[in-house]
């Protein structure tokens, strides 16, 4: 039977271009978004954060100092504040050799800028960041989407998944809105021995709610991916940058994955 919460057929592997192609541009900038739409990911991933007036705007961290020139917790910073911050130059000087002086001055763009820009032309694969100090941040999320005519009738013809490490922010999101694909983010500690384990009470809680786990890679193997497979699950780890690494996960069943080279994947993908 089809689950029509499912985004796609389920044989469809999903290039999920991690941050955008932030292995190519500075992380959640129009820029990196621009290049993973043209290197054929099929979701540009967008984490986010809101700021103190309550607009939400892509950002990996809770706070500004790793990507921007700012320093301090986004939601203490207005957005306008947070818009006169440099979310670029970081990028050339840690990554010299992927420099670009077109990145110095990139802005931190607001969740409606991505979508203005980007419109029904991508999918998007949102992730509530740290939403347990973001009250209301759910209800935001699902007014913007709704903005721009990003839902459909039913997981297949949504354009928008929502994933989150959050259960709570994940059930609340199903409760504000039952026809959103959902997914579960987890993270397996690497420093523990052996693998990651998913018990079959797990997988019958998310199923309530998800239509897919998003796990750690390094941490799974391939009886946890079949696990989740027979549970009719999807299953997206996250971040596979090797193309070694990648086959493997394929090979093991994987429905696709988050990657900061969306174009190294769709080269991969090619011989799947
Ligand atoms: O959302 C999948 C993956 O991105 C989770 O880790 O820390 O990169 O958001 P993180
Ligand atoms: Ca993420």
């Amino acid at each position: 039977q089809i689950n029509p919460l499912l985004p796609a057929p389920p044989e469809k592997i999903l290039n999920i271009g991690h941050r955008g192609a932030s292995g190519h541009a500075p992380e959640h900038t129009l820029v990196s978004y621009e290049m993973a739409q043209k290197m054929k990911a099929d979701y540009i991933e967008i984490d986010l954060q809101m700021t103190k007036d309550g607009i939400l705007v892509a950002l990996h961290d809770e706070t500004l100092d790793r990507t921007t020139n700012g320093t301090g917790l986004v939601k203490d910073h207005t957005l306008a504040e947070i818009k006169k911050l440099d979310a670029g130059s970081w990028f050339n000087e840690k990554y010299p050799e992927k420099a670009n002086p077109s990145y110095v001055g990139l802005t931190v763009p607001t969740l409606e800028e991505v979508l203005q820009k980007f419109g029904t032309d991508t999918n998007y694969y949102i992730e509530t960041k740290e939403p347990s100090i973001y009250p209301g941040m759910e209800e935001e999320l699902l007014l913007v989407l709704d903005k721009y005519n990003l839902f459909g009738q039913n997981g297949r013809s949504s354009k928008v998944i929502i994933q989150s490490f959050s259960p709570e922010s994940l059930k609340k999101t199903h409760a504000l809105n039952p026809n959103i694909p959902l997914v579960q983010l987890l993270w397996y500690d690497p420093n523990t021995p052996g693998h990651g384990e998913i018990t079959d009470a797990e997988l019958n809680d998310m199923k309530q709610y998800a239509i897919a786990v998003g796990p750690n890679y390094k941490k799974i193997d391939q009886a946890y991916v079949q696990k989740v497979r027979e549970s009719g699950l999807l299953i997206h780890p996250y971040t596979v940058n090797k193309p070694e690494d990648m086959k493997m996960l394929l090979d093991w069943g994987v429905t696709g994955l988050f990657t900061d080279y969306p174009d190294v994947f769709r080269e991969v993908l090619k011989n799947y």
